[in-house]
């Protein structure tokens, strides 16, 4: 005789390795492929909001509160970005992103460790992040954005 628990939990293991059942009608290679790929642009996402982070909370200079709150406030809008693109993906059944250590296998946005940046590279790395992130489509990083917040929400 099974007891209580042997009998909520029958079927379980079974239940948790099921595909999602998300109505799409893209095939299992599709719903495959889409997520890896947003996996990494969602990976890139989570890099570039730290690295914005890193340089905000290591800024210094005589415009330092201005560039601080800039840094603020782009890392504020990177991080936006990342619940819709991580949603999306569970939309079309994938699954995304659990940890810091899966970004950090994932990601393609290169960290910056350095104790010291000249002012002109925090600038320039950021924009090169932001443009790797972006590289795959011929957009702006706003068109983008833009474009990947409309599909996240429809
Ligand atoms: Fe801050």
């Amino acid at each position: 005789m099974k007891t209580s628990l042997e009998k909520r939990t029958q079927g379980l293991d079974e239940r948790r390795k099921a595909p999602l059942l998300t109505p799409t009608d893209l095939n299992n290679a599709a719903t495959r492929d889409i997520a890896a790929s947003m996996n990494g642009v969602l990976a890139d996402v989570f890099a570039l909001y730290l690295k914005t982070k890193n340089f905000h909370w290591h800024m210094s200079g005589p415009h330092f509160r201005d560039y601080h709150l800039m840094l603020d406030e782009q890392a504020d809008q990177i991080f936006a970005l990342t619940d819709p693109i991580a949603e999306r993906i569970r939309k079309v059944g994938g699954s995304t992103l659990k940890s810091i250590g899966h970004i950090s296998r994932t990601q393609r946005v290169l960290d910056n460790d350095a104790e010291y940046v000249e002012p002109a590279g925090h600038a320039c790395r950021a924009q090169r992040g932001q443009q790797d992130t972006f590289k795959h489509t011929a957009d702006s990083p706003e068109e983008s954005r833009a474009r990947i917040l409309r599909r996240a929400t429809t």
